[in-house]
């Protein structure tokens, strides 16, 4: 059943409907759409707009419908357009034309754009909290390896000795940039646009306020026609998903390259490999892949809504019914991934004795050769130019800096004392990182512990804010 069509002398052909058609990806507003429905009610019965017999009877068929749709038992069908118009059938099957009285003072426009929001925050929130879950991992897997030590990278080359615990760490900062993202987020959106009506607002007795907070938002919107064609909460909302997104395929980048034969310091867990249907020797890492894959298509929904928003013109436009399936599609993804990749994070074992033996070569310890002579007050220059000629050295002799003669220290500086050799170790050079953020035992300490606090308190926001909104959906 169409909403429209007094105008109209001839019916959409089969073209015109089944591209017009968003039904068959849209019905997942439906639950969104029937609480809005409850709150523009409540409004418009509080005004008199609406018979209080005729109110009632509404009322108690929108509940029926909420039950039904959860259930199952009421779904869209081939002849629904959208969810909108398959909810209105719903009604009307119910108590007949009055049905249609719910469409006093509002259009598909505010209607599709509050529903989306409260899609949009109701998700968000749960990728949030799946953020929370990777996090926790990642925690304990760092303090796990908090006393493991490791070679550190810059070029993919080895560049200066560090704990494992803090290359492990270092993505709970990453994601806590994504969930903060997420809260910065949660402010912007939280204007209801419902009330707006087409894009001009409404001639009727309505409430916007009184139905924004009823809905949970903060405010209600300062511009209709605004209201009606603001998808910033999508594109925003696709762009922290993308972002979480591409943490997500460093940390399957790193889990690659650990379970190579090469580097072979990750042993996965049977549970998150797979097999090879040829080679019977193989173990892949494919969540990880999976993982640094479906960043793709995260970047690739947000631009697909980026380019689509372009140049659009002011209010609502057909195009904008392209915004959901990209929304929906990386909301998916996001909620598919966290929970494989916090798995495998918390299920990985890693080689400590393979991880120490790689941590000095590549002479990773030619920096605490110039931090030595820097502390013998020998300018950073000259200091720099010591350390690369023991370098130098060692590659022609094939040996590393710890076999370095003390003869041979000293012909190259007269200040590489033996004492040089208290530093030439990778605990040593470790342990002296001590400045905040450092991957010294003490700075590594205090990181996992307000790494801890930290999170503690925004899972505590995050259930909260969850158990908000899911009382507000059930009001
Ligand atoms: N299905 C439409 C969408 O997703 C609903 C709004 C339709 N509004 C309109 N004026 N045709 O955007």
């Amino acid at each position: 059943m169409a909403l429209w069509g007094g105008r109209f002398s001839d019916a959409p052909t089969d073209a015109v409907f089944a591209l017009s058609r968003s039904v068959h990806f849209d019905w997942r507003l439906a639950p969104y759409d029937l609480r809005s429905s409850l709150s523009h009610l409540k409004v418009i019965r509080a005004n008199g707009l609406l018979q209080e017999g005729v109110a009632k009877e509404i009322e108690q068929a929108l509940r029926e419908l909420i039950m039904e749709v959860e259930s199952g038992k009421f779904s869209a069908i081939d002849s629904d357009e959208d969810v909108h118009s398959a909810l209105e059938r719903g009604l009307t099957e119910k108590i007949g034309a009055t049905g249609g009285s719910l469409r006093a003072g509002r259009s598909r426009n505010d209607q599709v754009a509050t529903d989306l929001k409260l899609f949009a925050i109701d998700h968000m929130l749960e990728v949030a909290s799946s953020i929370t879950q990777l996090q926790a991992a990642l925690l304990a897997k760092a303090s796990e390896y908090g006393d493991a030590s490791a070679p550190g990278f810059t070029h993919m080359q080895h560049a200066q000795p560090i704990l494992f615990g803090h290359e492990i760490a270092k993505h709970v900062q990453s994601f806590s940039r994504d969930l903060e993202r997420i809260q910065d987020w949660l402010i912007r959106t939280s204007v209801s646009p419902l009330g707006s009506g087409a894009l001009a607002g409404s001639g009727l007795a309505l409430d916007p306020s009184a139905t924004a907070r009823d809905l949970g938002f903060a405010s209600s919107s300062a511009n209709s026609i605004d209201a009606v064609s603001d998808r910033d909460f999508v594109a925003e909302a696709l762009f922290i998903l993308s972002m979480i997104g591409v943490h997500l395929s460093r940390i399957g980048e790193e889990w690659c390259i650990w379970a190579t034969t090469e580097f072979g310091w990750a042993q996965v867990a049977d549970a998150y490999s797979t097999g090879s249907s040829i080679m019977p020797q193989k173990k892949n890492p494919d969540m990880a892949e999976l993982a640094r894959g479906k960043a793709g298509r995260l970047i690739g929904n947000l631009t697909a809504v980026l380019a689509m928003l372009k140049g659009l013109p002011f209010a609502y436009n057909r195009d904008l019914q392209e915004d959901k399936e990209p929304l929906f599609d990386s909301l998916d993804t996001v909620l598919l991934v966290l929970p494989a990749v916090t798995g495998m994070v918390a299920t990985t074992n890693f080689d400590r004795a393979k991880m120490l033996a790689a941590a000095p070569l590549g002479f990773s310890l030619a920096t605490e050769i110039a931090d030595f002579l820097v502390g013998a007050h020998v300018p950073f220059a000259e200091a720099h130019e010591a350390a690369g000629k023991c370098v130098a050295l060692c590659e022609k002799d094939g040996i590393q800096l710890d076999q370095l003669s003390d003869q041979q220290f000293k012909s190259i500086h007269s200040a590489l004392t033996p004492e040089i050799r208290k530093v030439l170790t990778v605990q040593g050079a470790i342990a002296s990182r001590t400045t905040v953020g450092a991957t010294g035992p003490t700075a590594f300490a205090d990181q996992i512990k307000s790494a801890t606090t930290n999170l503690s308190r925004l899972a505590k926001v995050i259930a909260a804010q969850r158990k908000a909104f899911s009382e507000m959906m059930g009001a």
